[in-house]
């Protein structure tokens, strides 16, 4: 195991200790060529071996160091009268802003690969900058300090070292705790008309020695295309990155801690906890097997225990930083607790050992990627605002008849707690804050009275997080979904569950029901053939499935009938049955065909249900003859009759919250785009210009996936616990993964033509359908902007083909970033086309997809009675005592929630939805123009092409949106219709639950 080198400043740059006998000997390195601007490689050929000497230097940076020309310890001493000045700017972002010494040592290396150290001199004092896209000055200000270096005549600046001197880091340390971290934003260096600028975006530290960085034209200066020196120095820092090689100050061996920079790939094995001690959380590793094929997780390196021959990995040590700090967490509770009652501030203090998002340690991220300051200070006030309205529900259910029974009478009578199950929809409406009315608005009057002027200031921040004013009614409510705002009983009914697949939250499943793909249905189910004709007449205007698929090919006309299908999950029923045996989880398979009636209302007709292979599949319909009429109609004929007539479509919406929350939200962003992420790390230099492209749509992503790991989608987290699949949740999602996820279909226009939206000229078939309608718009814009960056650089197809860089990473994301994914699913780097389309594909599903499926979640799903993450019991079969149950004249409603979540679950999967909706305060969308990785000072030409965007965004994507939603022809986002307007692909957002925004990045 190599050990965390202690190394003394006292041997710096020029006075460097001997290499080990290890190090001493040649190098041999594959030099790399690379394609410029030019397009023209003028490196050394790929794969012709480069002797490179050893010299002094540091062991870290040993390797590097081998790479520069021996000029640097022989070259003559140059005349001082022979040197030229150059003006050092250097911009970080610090814990706290003073005048003291930044602290950091400079050494510059030319282009031929001369070394000199140069002394900081400060040519003025250092001045607080603003921080771009920060929250406030108050945490890791910018800070500006200016120098004066002199350089020997001639020399030219191709890279820089810098290095955090001990002194500084242990001073931040000291005075603020945790936020020992010092953020190196850039370095200019300057002299004359050369100006050289070093683009760094990385937390440096002591422990990390020398920090290697690279001028910002490395790819775009026609001098520095064949450069050896670049290419050894960007060879070496990759090396590092990929924990490779024997001169790193990085525990390659250990467990990752900070500031370790080690980017490896791991299967996830990771899920169980400590599964020696908790057998009964040992759950299926995914990834590495054919059987259950997944993408790769960041490694950890935590070390493994081994089970019936299988290795787990160790949990994270609860010594490690957790993302949300449980000492503020309980500070946070203790100071709502005061303001209340007794009785209910023994709940509240009682609260952590409910808490949906868990407080325990989270599992390593490198700080290059993790949570900024304001960004962690929004997520704790996110979590603790979220967990608070389902509180005392949680703890209700916790501890049950051990609240003594006057004050549980008193919580039911003030509908603070539903009891442990809703017996009405008036239940679940008692948990939203629907202004000054009933009981509860007299107990929140006198909290208000109690409370005022006592909140403590992060309590304060916690309740402003949501958007509220502060008070404590605002902490202990729920907000009123904006899909039930203003329209409270459009929910239940066909056209809310048909309008929700072309724009609600997961608009990524619904197909075009053609005639063949008909064909293949009708074969596969007798149910929906016969289900079809007792609607014919009613619900499909005489004509069948089949002259209705057909007259949706006609010229000119739009497609009629469409399909949501799940029935994939079919060949898991048995087995889920058997595990879910006993326990109160029922998992379906389910489809629906909808149609599209003349009055442009898209509305499901028929829906089939399974729930085991033993028992035939249940079909509803929408109409049937009079035979079976009566219980058609209680099934279908929601709105005027009853709650109790809504369970097929429950427990179908059911079945489509668990594949929205696993499918197309965690597996086809969050779990997909991160191996994405780690090869672009370990493949690609930070000056290379399509690291620099992709890096802003992968912000937050690591931490906020670690995060995932450890309470969501873990053994025992939220999903595992509150969603139908329950322990196999996650083994469903690696068997979707094989079964359908190919990269090259997961661009919007690829997927919107394999789900049979697009017609031959690439336009869409339908009209009214907003996530696509959007999506168009914004990939639109994105496509243009890649394709005039990749010009840029790349001026012939061939240069795309000879870059080596970009060709090492593409092959490692095919071979190892997703090793599992079907081989013949992948976009070639052949051309510029490709390039862009990868490209453009990555950034899609990290934004636009992405916000799509996860910012209106809480206001979908924090409606639990349509998007019931749990299902109680089988679909009813025709006839059965349950059909009839639920058939009988005058049953109470209550009936059908026996189906779907009890408050329990459905508070805790609201409050988990409520903190995954919430944008942070340091967000970056699309329509902003912080970016952090361009050369945006020093490149016009980069510039030109990043303004055009971000003008195109705001000046043309925005405002069509905008018209979109006022145009009353669009039923499906117009109020009048009882659509709603769709700002799910709106471009941007202030903070908090706004169902609106697109982050460039998966960043919650
Ligand atoms: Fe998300």
């Amino acid at each position: 195991m190599l050990r965390k080198a202690t190394f003394s400043h006292s041997s710096r740059v020029c006075a460097l200790s001997p290499p080990s006998r290890a190090q001493s000997r040649p190098l041999q390195r594959t030099a790399v060529s690379r394609a410029y601007s030019n397009g023209v490689s003028k490196g050394p050929a790929a794969g012709v071996p480069v002797t490179l000497h050893s010299s002094k230097t540091h062991p870290r940076m040993a390797t590097a160091a081998q790479a520069l020309s021996t000029a640097t310890t022989t070259a003559p001493a140059t005349p001082p009268d022979n040197r030229v000045t150059w003006a050092v700017e250097i911009i970080t972002h610090i814990p706290k802003y003073d005048a003291s010494d930044i602290g950091l040592l400079l050494t510059v290396i030319s282009t031929k690969g001369e070394r000199r150290e140069a002394p900081l001199k400060s040519t003025k004092p250092p001045e607080q900058v603003e921080r771009k896209g920060a929250d406030s000055g108050e945490d890791l200000p910018g800070r500006r300090d200016s120098f004066a270096i002199k350089l020997p005549a001639g020399f030219e600046p191709a890279a820089i070292w810098v290095e955090d001197k001990d002194d500084l880091g242990d001073k931040i340390f000291q005075r603020d705790g945790d936020l020992s971290r010092l953020f190196l934003k850039v370095v200019t260096l300057s002299a004359g008309s050369s100006t050289v600028t070093f683009i760094a975006n990385t937390y440096i530290s002591t422990e990390q020695g020398n920090r290697q960085f690279i001028r910002d034209d490395a790819f775009s200066n026609a001098k520095l295309a064949g450069s050896e020196v670049l290419a050894a120095l960007m060879a070496d820092e990759l090396q590092q990155l990929r924990g490779e090689g024997k001169n790193q100050n990085q525990a390659i061996d250990s467990p990752r801690s900070d500031p370790d920079r080690i980017y490896r790939y791991a299967i996830y094995n990771d899920l169980g906890g400590d599964v020696a001690k908790t057998p009964g959380n040992v759950r299926q590793p995914l990834g590495g097997s054919s059987e259950f094929p997944y993408p790769r997780r960041l490694d950890t390196n935590r070390g493994n225990v081994t089970i019936n021959g299988v290795a787990y990995e160790l949990p994270p040590n609860t010594a490690d930083a957790a993302l949300v700090n449980p000492g503020v967490f309980r500070s946070i509770l203790a100071s709502i607790a005061e303001v209340l009652p007794p009785g209910l501030r023994a709940l509240v203090l009682g609260l952590n050992s409910v808490a949906p998002v868990s407080l325990a340690a989270t599992p390593w991220t490198p700080q290059d990627d993790n949570f900024d300051t304001d960004k962690t200070r929004g997520f704790i006030g996110n979590a603790v605002s979220g967990v608070l309205p389902g509180a005392l529900v949680s703890i209700d259910a916790a501890v049950g008849k051990k609240i003594p029974p006057p004050l549980r009478w008193l919580l039911q009578k003030l509908r603070v707690i539903p009891g442990d199950e809703f017996d009405s929809v008036e239940e679940v409406l008692a948990l939203y804050d629907r202004g000054a009315q009933g009981p509860w608005s007299a107990f929140s009057r006198k909290l208000e009275e109690a409370e005022a002027g006592r909140l403590s200031g992060r309590t304060g921040q916690a309740a402003a997080g949501r958007g509220g004013n502060g008070d404590v009614l605002d902490l202990l409510k729920y907000d009123m979904p904006k899909s039930l705002q203003d329209r409270l009983d459009t929910w239940p009914t066909d056209e809310e569950m048909g309008r929700m697949y072309l724009a609600g939250q997961n608009p990524l499943t619904i197909e075009v029901l053609d005639p063949e793909r008909l064909a293949q249905l009708l074969k596969d189910s007798a149910g929906i053939r016969e289900a079809e004709e007792r609607i014919r007449e009613r619900h499909l205007g005489g004509k069948s499935l089949e002259e209705w698929a057909a007259a949706g090919e006609e010229a000119g006309a739009q497609p009629r009938l469409f399909i949501v299908d799940y029935w994939a999950v079919f060949g898991l029923l048995d087995t889920l049955e058997a595990a879910n045996a006993g326990s109160n989880r029922v998992m379906h398979a389910g489809r629906c065909v909808l149609f599209r009636r003349s009055d442009g209302h898209l509305v499901p007709v028929i829906i089939e249900l399974a729930h085991s292979s033993k028992t035939a599949p249940v079909t509803y319909t929408a109409s049937d003859p009079a035979a079976v009429w009566q219980v058609a109609k209680l099934i279908f004929q929601s709105v005027d009759s009853g709650w109790h007539q809504l369970v097929a479509k429950l427990i179908f919406q059911s079945v489509d919250s668990g594949w929205h929350q696993l499918v197309s939200h965690w597996l086809r962003t969050h779990a997909c785009t991160e191996p994405f992420l780690i090869a672009t790390r370990r493949q690609l230099p930070a000056a290379h210009p399509m690291f620099r492209l992709l890096m802003p749509h992968f912000r937050y992503t690591l931490p906020i996936n670690a995060a995932a790991r450890g309470s969501l989608i873990n053994a025992g987290g939220v999903i595992e616990t509150n969603f139908s699949p329950g322990p196999f949740s996650m083994q469903l999602s690696s068997i979707v993964y094989g079964m359908t996820w190919r990269f090259k279909e997961e661009g919007l226009t690829a997927d919107l033509a394999k789900r049979g939206f697009l017609d031959s000229k690439g336009g869409l078939r339908i009209k009214d359908y907003p996530y696509a309608e959007d999506g168009l718009l914004l990939w639109g814009a994105l496509k243009e902007y890649f394709e005039a960056y990749v010009e840029l650089y790349y001026k012939t197809d061939e240069a795309v083909q000879n870059d080596t860089w970009l060709q090492a990473w593409w092959n490692e994301v095919k071979t190892e970033a997703h090793k599992d994914a079907n081989a013949s699913g992948w976009v070639d780097l052949d051309s510029r086309s490709n390039l862009v389309l990868a490209a453009l594909t990555i950034a899609w599903v990290a934004s636009a997809h992405h916000a799509a499926v996860n910012f209106g979640q809480y206001d979908y799903s924090g409606w639990m009675p349509s998007h019931s993450p749990l299902c109680r019991r089988p679909a009813p079969a025709q006839g059965s005592e349950a059909w009839q149950k639920l058939a009988a004249k005058g049953v109470s409603s209550s009936e059908m929630f026996t189906y779907i979540s009890p408050p329990a679950t459905a508070t805790k999967v609201m409050s988990t939805v409520k903190l995954l909706s919430a944008h942070a305060q340091d967000e970056q969308y699309l329509s902003t123009d912080a970016q952090d990785w361009l050369p945006l000072e020093s490149d016009e030409r980069v510039k030109a092409v990043f303004e055009a965007f971000v003008a195109q965004i705001t000046k043309e994507v925005a405002p069509e949106i905008e018209r979109r939603n006022a145009d009353p022809a669009n039923i499906s986002r117009n109020p009048a219709s009882q659509g709603m307007a769709y700002t799910l692909l709106y471009p941007s957002s202030g903070p908090g639950v706004t169902m609106q925004g697109v982050p460039y990045s998966i960043s919650i």
